[in-house]
């Protein structure tokens, strides 16, 4: 990328600095020579803040990778979504605006109309972060996470780049930092760890990769390859990592020729936030008990749903249990087969996200 936006006149100036470059990290080691790399500042116009800041396809430029993860996710349309936009009345609300087009993590609310350059050294808690004005389609964008008060881009890795870096690697790795705007799913993840999985929003959220962190030619041949993660924010790959994570058993099952009647447990084994979480939207997950005749063809059901508002999510270790009782009409007592699934859904059932599925032959 920077051939093509400064061209030669830089590479020139590169090598000459290099050069010098070079003589000094001989003599002084190699904290001076990065130090001198990144203060070259060819695109000083990336850590800038405000209007100026041409969006976040210009970091696609070179982290082609993480842009497309970026843009994958819903924190990409967290703005421009429909249901954004019709849930703030064509953004209306202001208030809304600020974890769905933030400023930055680390710009406090209360100094924003003070003085944009004057901002608190501290990050941001509890949703108190500055709504932007600018770029407004990239919803949670790259500079919403990575551009701290002094206009650098902090990351957990030291690194050489065209741009201002700085490494914070506690933080980047903490829940902490999710948790500035997921309040309620950070709250519910703080009473329960410590009570043996540790893990963290990220571990589950954002699949581990070893990757350079560039891929733009030619420039990502002078680095290396980094532990690092995808940038997808996404329920599925949690899903994916942690297959058991909610467990379903059929229990105490009374079989008659009249009646079948008996118990669903839920287990939330693994996930150390509620089934369903969050405060936003429309989260419902469903249980689905299904009786079916010989040939698999469903002939009785009963329906559960879980919701955070109604406080019958299930929490972090929590076990449920759920009673059903099916009257038979058909007495010959043929064999017939349980079935529990629990899905996410969503208000017009056109998301099934499936969860867990058990399945219990009923033989006479
Ligand atoms: C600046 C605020 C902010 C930060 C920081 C943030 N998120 Fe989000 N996140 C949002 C918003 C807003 C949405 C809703 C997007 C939508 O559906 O329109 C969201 C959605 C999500 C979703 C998808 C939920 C769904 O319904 O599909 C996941 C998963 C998620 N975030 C995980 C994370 C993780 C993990 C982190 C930390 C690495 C994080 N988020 C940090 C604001 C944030
Ligand atoms: C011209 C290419 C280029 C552009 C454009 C660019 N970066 Fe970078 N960035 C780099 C390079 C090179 C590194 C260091 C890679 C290495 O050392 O492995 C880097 C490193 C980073 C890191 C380091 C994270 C860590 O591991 O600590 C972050 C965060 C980052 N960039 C964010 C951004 C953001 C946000 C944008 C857009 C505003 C952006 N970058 C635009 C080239 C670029
Ligand atoms: C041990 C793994 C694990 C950890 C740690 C974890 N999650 Fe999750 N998360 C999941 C799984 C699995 C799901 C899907 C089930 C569900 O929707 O509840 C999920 C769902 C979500 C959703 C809802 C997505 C949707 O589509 O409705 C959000 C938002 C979310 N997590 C955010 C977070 C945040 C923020 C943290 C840290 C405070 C976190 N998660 C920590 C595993 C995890
Ligand atoms: C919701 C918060 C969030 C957003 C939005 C976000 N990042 Fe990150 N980014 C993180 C976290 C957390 C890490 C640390 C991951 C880890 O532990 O390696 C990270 C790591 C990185 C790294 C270092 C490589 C790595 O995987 O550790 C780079 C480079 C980076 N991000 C660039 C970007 C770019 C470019 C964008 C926009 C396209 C972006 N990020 C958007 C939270 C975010
Ligand atoms: C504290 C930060 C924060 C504030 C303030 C906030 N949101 Fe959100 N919003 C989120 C997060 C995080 C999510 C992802 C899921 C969740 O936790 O509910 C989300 C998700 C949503 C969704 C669901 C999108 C989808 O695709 O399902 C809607 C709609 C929404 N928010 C509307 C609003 C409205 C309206 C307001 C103002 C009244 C608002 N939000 C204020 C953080 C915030």
């Amino acid at each position: 990328m920077i051939h093509k936006l400064t061209g030669t006149r830089t590479i020139l100036r590169i090598s000459g600095v290099l050069a010098v470059v070079a003589i000094m990290a001989t003599l002084s080691g190699c904290g001076l020579f990065q130090k001198m790399l990144t203060s070259m500042n060819i695109h000083p116009e990336l850590a800038e803040r405000g209007e100026k800041f041409p969006g976040s396809y210009k970091c696609g430029h070179c982290h082609i990778d993480i842009y497309k993860e970026w843009e994958g996710s819903t924190h990409s349309k967290s703005y421009t979504s429909d249901k954004f936009r019709i849930a703030t009345n064509n953004y209306e609300y202001g208030f809304c605006i600020r974890c769905h087009a933030p400023k930055t993590i680390f710009t406090l609310l209360e100094k924003e109309t003070v003085d944009n350059i004057d901002v608190p050294v501290t990050q941001a808690k509890n949703s108190e972060i500055a709504a932007r004005d600018y770029n407004l389609k990239d919803g949670v964008d790259c500079q919403g996470c990575h551009l701290t008060v002094d206009c650098e881009f902090s990351g957990p890795h030291e690194g050489i780049s065209p741009h201002p870096l700085k490494k914070d690697e506690e933080f980047y790795k903490s829940s902490e930092l999710c948790g500035t705007c997921h309040v309620d799913t950070f709250e519910e993840y703080l009473t329960y760890v410590g009570n043996g999985n540790d893990e963290t929003c990220q571990d589950c959220h954002m699949p581990a990769v070893r990757r350079k962190l560039i891929q733009d030619e030619p420039w990502q041949k002078l680095h290396k390859k980094k532990e690092g993660k995808k940038h997808t924010f996404s329920r599925l790959s949690a899903i994916e990592k942690n297959k058991d994570f909610v467990r379903l058993k059929f229990t105490e099952i009374n079989n008659n020729n009249d009646q079948i009647a008996g118990n669903v447990e839920i287990i939330n084994t693994k996930v150390n936030h509620s089934i369903p979480t969050g405060k936003y939207g429309y989260r419902e997950v469903l249980l689905l008990i299904n009786l079916k005749d010989n040939l698999g063809k469903i002939i009785k059901s009963k329906q559960e749903s879980m919701f955070v508002e109604l406080n019958t999510q299930i929490k972090p270790g929590e076990k449920k249990i759920y009673s059903f009782v099916f009257d038979l009409d058909d007495k010959s007592g043929e064999l017939k087969e349980l079935e529990a699934v629990l899905f996410r859904s969503n208000f017009n059932r056109t998301d099934k996200t499936l969860f867990a599925k058990v399945e219990l032959q009923l033989g006479l």
